[in-house]
C-alpha cells in the first residue's frame, strides 16, 4: 500500500486525536471487527485503523460491503465519547455529513455530494459512501463506538449484483483520486462534527442536514411507508409526511420513489 501511509497522512492532519493513533494494513477481515478488538485492548480515543482490502467487509441491515484492494478507504475508528449509548442514533448522520463534507473539495462544483438517511452518502443519486456505527454497552456503561467508514475513491466497476447504483470520486472526477488526501479530509472534517455533537447534540447536525439531505422535498419510500422527506428529527429518525400525516422512522431503507408506488402521500 504504497499511496496510503502513516506518513503521508499524518501530514496532512489537522487534528487533535482522530488519526493521530493509526494503523494501515494490507489486507483484514473488517476494519471494524479490528477497532473493536484495539478498542477492547485500551486503544487512546482517535486509534484509526485504514485496510487497503478488506475480505469480510460489513454493511449496515446484515449486507456485505465490497472491499476490493488498492482502490477505495475502508478505516474506522475508536471514539471514546461521553455519552450514553442511547443518545448515539444521530451519530451516523454528522458521520455522513463529514464524509460528505471532506469528499466534496475532490469533486466539481456541480456534484454536491447529499446524506441519504440514514448511513448513505450520495453524488447525482448514486452512492459514493457508507457509514456503519456500530456501539455496545456492558450494563449501564456505553463502550466506544466504533465508526466505520467505505468511501469508493478509484474503483471504475462494481459487482452487477449492487442493490443501489454506486459512482466513485474518480468517476465522477474523472480523473483518479488520491487516497491519502481522502482519508485525511476526511479525519479533519470527522473530528469537529463529533466534538459538536457531544458538546450541543443533535441541533447543529439537524441544521447543517437541511442544506445536504436527499430526496428532501421528494415522494420516496421509507420500508412499507411512502411520503414526502421532510428532514431529521433530533432524534436522528426521518420525518415522512405521508396521507395519514407525519411519521418519524427510526430504522430502514429510504429509496427514490418508483412509478409503480402506488400508496398516496
Ligand atoms: C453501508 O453503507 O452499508 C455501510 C458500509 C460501511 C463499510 C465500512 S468499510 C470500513 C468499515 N469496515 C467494515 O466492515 N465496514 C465499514
Amino acid at each position: 500500500m504504497t499511496d496510503l501511509t502513516r506518513e503521508g497522512v499524518s501530514a496532512l492532519l489537522t487534528t487533535a486525536r482522530l488519526g493521530r493513533s493509526l494503523v494501515t494494513c494490507a489486507e483484514t477481515g473488517s476494519t471494524n471487527d479490528d477497532a473493536r478488538a484495539a478498542s477492547t485492548a485500551g486503544a487512546v480515543d482517535g486509534h484509526t485503523i485504514v485496510a487497503d482490502a478488506q475480505t469480510a467487509g460489513r454493511g449496515s441491515r446484515g449486507r456485505s460491503w465490497s472491499s476490493p484492494r488498492g482502490t477505495d478507504l475502508y478505516v474506522s475508528v475508536v471514539a471514546r465519547l461521553p455519552l450514553p449509548l442511547s443518545s448515539l442514533p444521530p451519530l451516523t448522520l454528522a458521520v455522513g455529513l463529514a464524509v460528505a463534507e471532506a469528499v466534496e473539495s475532490f469533486l466539481p462544483a456541480a456534484r454536491q455530494p447529499l446524506v441519504k438517511w440514514p448511513n448513505d452518502v450520495w453524488v447525482d443519486r448514486k452512492k459514493l459512501a457508507g457509514v456503519l456505527v456500530e456501539g455496545a454497552s456492558i450494563g449501564e456503561r456505553s463502550e466506544p463506538v466504533v465508526i466505520g467508514v467505505g468511501i469508493n475513491v478509484n474503483r471504475r466497476d462494481f459487482p452487477a449484483d449492487l442493490a443501489h447504483p454506486a459512482s466513485s470520486l474518480a468517476l465522477l472526477a474523472g480523473t483518479s483520486v488520491d487516497r491519502t488526501a481522502v482519508l485525511a479530509a476526511l479525519l479533519n472534517r470527522l473530528e469537529p462534527w463529533l466534538d459538536r455533537f457531544v458538546a450541543e447534540g443533535p441541533t447543529p447536525l439537524v441544521s447543517a442536514l437541511h442544506a445536504r439531505l436527499a430526496l428532501a422535498g421528494e415522494r420516496a419510500r421509507c420500508d412499507e411507508h411512502v411520503g414526502i422527506v421532510e428532514g431529521v428529527a433530533p432524534t436522528g429518525a426521518l420525518r415522512l409526511r405521508t396521507a395519514q400525516g407525519e411519521i418519524a422512522c427510526v430504522s430502514g431503507t429510504l429509496r427514490p420513489c418508483e412509478p409503480t408506488d402506488q400508496t398516496p402521500a
